[in-house]
């Protein structure tokens, strides 16, 4: 039944914009159907002015727990769940200059955002024997990019996270895998500080950034039934970065 994206639910966070807003796309193409969640409505409704009655868009801040649970409340069981929504925060600081409120911002949205999200839905993909889950991590949870403390932990903390959930649903036909991108070329990047976009591009051996296409075949790949013996992993996709 799995074999066939045309019978999948598919949910997305972060659909508006960048790699959401690119799977979003591919998964259409592929004849599933496509639950896209953002805050940003405007764009939202622009995302399905494009790709038409296969993507329904869905309002929510993945931070805030209650309306994750009354969002995904009116949705069918998701059999595929990526987690794109994410902020960077202000960079370009060092850890020690930065606010304590602006560090719980970012974590609010990248890690809580993803556990809110996935604590939704890992309870239906188990009770369906079924599921691929992906939550879209960083280099920078990896390595840690210096001025950039609050992304870099959040995102260590996802990387964390997916070591946990892919273990403790070991064998039950769902896995929890992650993505550490290096730079994708995104609005996210576009607005962060050149001296930010340089040091993190320097460190990439191929010398230039991922392609969004590049992404979206290894998501495709990831979140497929054919991707079956992998859980708890972070993938990579950093133009060798990251060799381990
Ligand atoms: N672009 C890159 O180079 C890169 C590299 C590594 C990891 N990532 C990760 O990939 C993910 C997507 O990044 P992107 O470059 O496409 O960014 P983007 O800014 O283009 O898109 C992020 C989307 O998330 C949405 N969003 C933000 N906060 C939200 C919230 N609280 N609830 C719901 N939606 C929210 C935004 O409105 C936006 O549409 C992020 O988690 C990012 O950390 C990106």
């Amino acid at each position: 039944m799995h074999q066939d994206w045309k019978t999948q639910h598919i949910v997305i966070t972060g659909a508006a914009s960048g790699l959401g807003r690119a799977i979003c796309a591919r998964f259409v193409i592929l004849g599933a159907s496509v639950r896209g969640i953002d805050i940003d409505k405007d764009q939202l409704e622009e995302v399905q002015a494009v790709l038409g009655k296969k993507f329904a868009p869905e309002i929510c801040d993945v931070a805030n727990w209650d309306q994750v649970v009354q969002v995904f409340s009116r949705f069918p069981p998701a059999d595929v769940l990526v987690n794109c929504a994410g902020i960077t925060g202000r960079t370009n600081i060092k850890s020690h200059e930065t606010d304590p409120a602006e560090v719980e911002r970012v974590f609010r949205v990248n890690f809580f955002g993803s556990y809110h999200t996935s604590k939704v839905v890992l309870p239906q993909m188990l009770s369906h024997g079924y599921g691929r889950l992906l939550h879209i991590a960083s280099i920078a949870g990896k390595e840690g990019n210096a001025g950039m403390i609050a992304y870099s932990a959040s995102k260590a903390a996802v990387i964390g996270m997916t070591k946990v959930q892919g273990k403790e649903v070991a064998g039950t036909g769902v896995t929890v895998n992650a993505l550490a991108p290096a730079v994708i070329e995104t609005p996210m990047v576009h607005a962060l500080p050149d001296q930010q976009v340089k040091y993190m591009t320097d460190k990439i051996p191929m010398g230039r950034c991922g392609s969004l296409d590049e992404l979206v075949a290894m998501v495709e790949f990831i979140v497929s039934p054919g991707c079956s013996f992998t859980t708890g992993f972070t993938f990579d996709l950093t133009g060798g970065r990251a060799t381990y």
